[in-house]
């Protein structure tokens, strides 16, 4: 399959999204840019399509997809909304966050998985808005990536994934936040976290008088057979290289990572951090803005690992507080829950 290439700037459009709008709305696979990675969508209403999706990425059946649609009330067409859904909006949409509403049945199967509920997101990119108005169909959509590699940050993920297997990318450089959206599950007045993003809990609870982490969050490990979130029961986001993270802070970190033998050593720290590294590979982000910086690099830092041939790659384990627990839920996945102390 010939694969149509848009690299946009954000001034001049040259039709892409007249062409991409119609090419979803008549079955076929475009990935878009949205502000947490690249999504790969498909229209909503197309079941045949949507299992296209699924091929493309080589993503396990049971794992559903996240709908996506350009204003938050286009949630009705598609799902049972409640008033928490529309304080939720208010507050967070557009951007980057999934609310899980009971399914209408217009929305197939196939999207959900056979679940009864469908995830609901409005992104706040230009451009995902745009596509999704011009395919005037609500899109579903996962990250564009291969399943079990990380989520695409940047066109150029996408064009290695994808080329050949979909029918158009619209490249709009690097996607900002990095990591994907905030997905939860919602009561009359509560939420529970499924999978952290940018939207953090300390946020949720401006508008929920509730909000929990689901356990399979800090417990990958723990989620088992039947999570509440089909996603967090794979091993995501890895690297080919063997990725492990220190429980310790810069000082040990770097004693660590010297006192190792072996050769194609990578590490993940901060720009001071590195300085007192000596021969490994180092992938470095601004300390002053260190979590915001990390998850905007950390999957294009295990890219860029695997490009560069390393075979063991380390980090810092990250806190758990804040948008630093969904960096935290995705490393700790990446690294099969390996953790090696700093006091041994
Ligand atoms: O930021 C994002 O959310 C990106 C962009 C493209 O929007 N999308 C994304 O999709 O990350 P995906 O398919 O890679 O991850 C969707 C996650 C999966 O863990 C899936 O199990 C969960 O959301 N999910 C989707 N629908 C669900 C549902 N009805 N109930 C529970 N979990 C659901
Ligand atoms: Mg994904």
């Amino acid at each position: 399959m010939n694969t149509q290439y848009f690299r946009l700037d954000g001034s001049h459009d040259n039709g892409a999204f007249e062409i991409c709008g119609e090419i979803i709305r008549s079955g076929g696979l475009v990935a878009f840019p949205t502000e947490t990675v690249y999504g790969l969508g498909v229209s909503a209403f197309c079941a045949d399509s949507v299992s296209k999706v699924f091929e493309a990425k080589g993503r396990p059946s049971d794992n559903p997809l996240i709908v996506h649609i350009a204003y938050p009330e286009d949630a009705e067409d598609i799902a049972f909304t409640s008033p928490l859904y529309y304080e939720l909006a208010e507050r967070f949409m557009p951007g980057p966050l999934t609310v899980i509403l009971p399914k209408k049945d217009c929305i197939p199967d196939e999207v959900t998985a056979g679940l009864n509920s469908v995830g609901i997101r409005c992104p706040s990119h230009t451009a995902a808005h745009k596509l999704i108005l011009t395919a005037r169909v609500p899109i579903a959509a996962p990250s564009a990536n291969i399943s079990g590699l990380p989520s695409p940050t940047c066109g150029e993920h996408v064009m290695r994934d994808m080329t050949g297997k979909i029918d158009a990318v619209i490249d709009m450089g690097e996607a900002d936040f990095g990591l994907e959206s905030t997905v939860i599950s919602i009561t009359h007045d509560s939420a529970v976290i499924l999978r952290p993003g940018a939207v953090t809990k300390e946020d949720l609870l401006e508008v929920c008088s509730r909000v929990t982490v689901s356990e399979a969050v800090k417990h990958p490990d723990r989620a088992g057979d039947r999570p509440a979130s089909p996603g967090m029961k794979y091993k995501h986001y890895s690297p080919n290289a063997h990725f492990s993270l220190f429980d310790g802070d810069d000082d040990e970190f770097s004693s660590f990572i010297n006192d190792l033998q072996g050769e194609r050593i990578g590490v993940i720290c901060n720009t001071e951090c590195a300085k007192s590294i000596n021969d490994a590979k180092c992938y470095t982000y601004d300390k002053k803005d260190g979590i915001k910086e990390l998850c905007h690099n950390l999957f294009s830092f295990f890219r860029r690992a695997d490009d560069d041939g390393v075979l063991n790659l380390y980090a810092r384990l990250p806190d758990d507080k804040g948008q630093s627990l969904a960096l935290y839920n995705r490393m700790i996945r990446a690294a099969g829950s390996t953790i090696i102390s700093g006091d041994k």
